[in-house]
């Protein structure tokens, strides 16, 4: 069991049950609840074996440092990183899951991450520039609604305030469950970063189809959040005519068969897959439901083009039903090209195939800021965001091996 894969699983293997449902083997890892804050003890104890300080940017994101060009790898002074101006390599992903969500998505980068740290240790390579090893917090938006919100404060795509309110179903405020108001952007610490590679599991089957382990990302659709809200007149079920019913259900039910038409004739992606109804009672018609939609598309006008057709149709039914429609944008993401000549260079390096994907991530956020990479590990499912997504020790390996291979190249030279 000495192998890169069993490497792999060893380490993968001290978190496979954190958070893991023993019903249906999804994991429920929210940020900052007890499975998620687990993860990031167990981060800082790997940061500690290793010699890795770690830095904390007071919007719940973690920084585990290793090689401090002015003190050396041993420092654990947060402030005397990199002041020589050289520029560190950032690398990581997310604990947090959406509910029910898969083993891989955002772990295996962390995880991946401190792999490749070791291989250049175990190989003798030195960083001339530190390597920076990440776990952001709340990339899903599953508990607070907006995705990448760690990224987001870090770079100050989210203003402190209004992610500091922002509230999980419970009532509980981000800055409650962060134990205090987030920081805010932090210009000084991005400015310590030269470049950012996000090693993430595929969430499509391209590289199944492609027959190879590891890609290299080419852009992230934009894609957004938007929260319809449906106020009817709650009434009884078995006494109120049908003709005098003002039933948001009926209005909510065609919004999503319109979602998913209008996203179908686009080539573009629509999902409605959450819906609180109030007061949620079998022999009621309800007087309130809320829907989430979330669309995305491979050109801004396409995306722009089918929210507004959804949210047409969405409008006109809510008339015919008597019902109040409100529709609020929680979340916008803008197409991302990531860094081209980084992204050719790895897919030289690695001789790896490129891939656009339509999932968000962190890296999309922080591709606005520095030049920033993504590798993708194949995945046999093609699924992701459900207990089924997967992915074998072997490719995880491999995905450890390219990433190790760029940190050399990015870091060591
Ligand atoms: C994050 O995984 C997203 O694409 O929603
Ligand atoms: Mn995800
Ligand atoms: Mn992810």
């Amino acid at each position: 069991m000495t192998g890169p894969a069993a490497r792999f699983r060893k380490l993968w293997d001290e978190i496979a049950s954190v958070g893991r449902d023993a019903g249906s083997g999804g994991y429920l890892r929210y940020a900052l609840t007890p499975p998620e804050l687990r993860l990031r003890e167990w981060f800082r104890e790997q940061a500690d074996r290793r010699g890795m300080p770690v830095h904390s940017d007071g919007n719940g994101n973690l920084f585990a440092w290793w090689g401090d060009p002015a003190t050396g790898p041993n420092s654990h002074d947060p402030n005397s990183h990199d002041p020589a101006g050289t520029g560190a390599v950032l690398t990581g992903s997310h604990f947090d899951s959406v509910p029910q969500g898969g083993a891989y998505d955002g772990p295996l980068g962390i995880v991946s991450a401190f792999l490749a740290v070791d291989e250049l240790r175990n190989a003798g390579a030195e960083p001339v520039r530190p390597v920076v090893v990440a776990a952001f917090v709340e990339e899903e938006g599953a508990r607070f609604g907006v995705p990448c919100l760690g990224s987001r404060l870090l770079t100050g795509d989210i203003d402190a305030d209004r992610a500091a309110g922002l509230r999980d179903a419970a009532g509980v405020s981000f800055a409650d469950a962060l134990g205090g108001r987030p920081a805010g952007p932090d210009p000084a610490l991005l400015g310590r970063f030269a470049a950012f590679v996000e090693l993430h599991v595929e969430q499509g089957l391209a590289l199944v189809d492609a027959g190879v382990p590891v890609a290299v990302g080419s852009a992230i659709w934009p894609h957004g959040r938007w929260r319809f809200t449906l106020r009817g007149a709650g009434n009884h079920a078995g006494t109120t005519r049908m003709a005098d019913r003002r039933d948001p259900m009926l209005t909510y039910a065609f919004t999503v068969l319109a979602a998913n038409k209008e996203a179908r004739l686009r080539g573009a992606h629509a999902t409605v897959g959450r819906v609180v109804v109030e007061p949620n009672a079998t022999n009621a018609i309800p007087s309130l439901v809320t829907g989430w939609l979330d669309a995305r598309a491979a050109e801004p006008d396409t995306l722009h083009g089918l929210v507004e057709a959804v949210h047409a149709k969405a409008a006109e039914r809510a008339r015919r039903d008597g019902v109040e429609l409100t529709v609020t944008q929680e979340s916008a993401t803008p197409l991302v090209a990531f860094d081209g000549g980084l992204a050719d260079r790895l897919a030289g390096l690695l001789a790896a195939p490129m891939l656009p994907t339509g999932a968000g991530h962190d890296a999309g956020v922080l591709a606005a800021h520095l030049p920033t990479a993504m590798l993708f590990v194949r995945n046999p499912t093609g699924v992701s965001h459900s207990p089924a997504e997967s992915a074998t020790d072997d490719d995880c390996a491999a995905g450890v091996a390219a990433l190790a291979r760029v940190l050399e190249e990015l870091a060591c030279h």
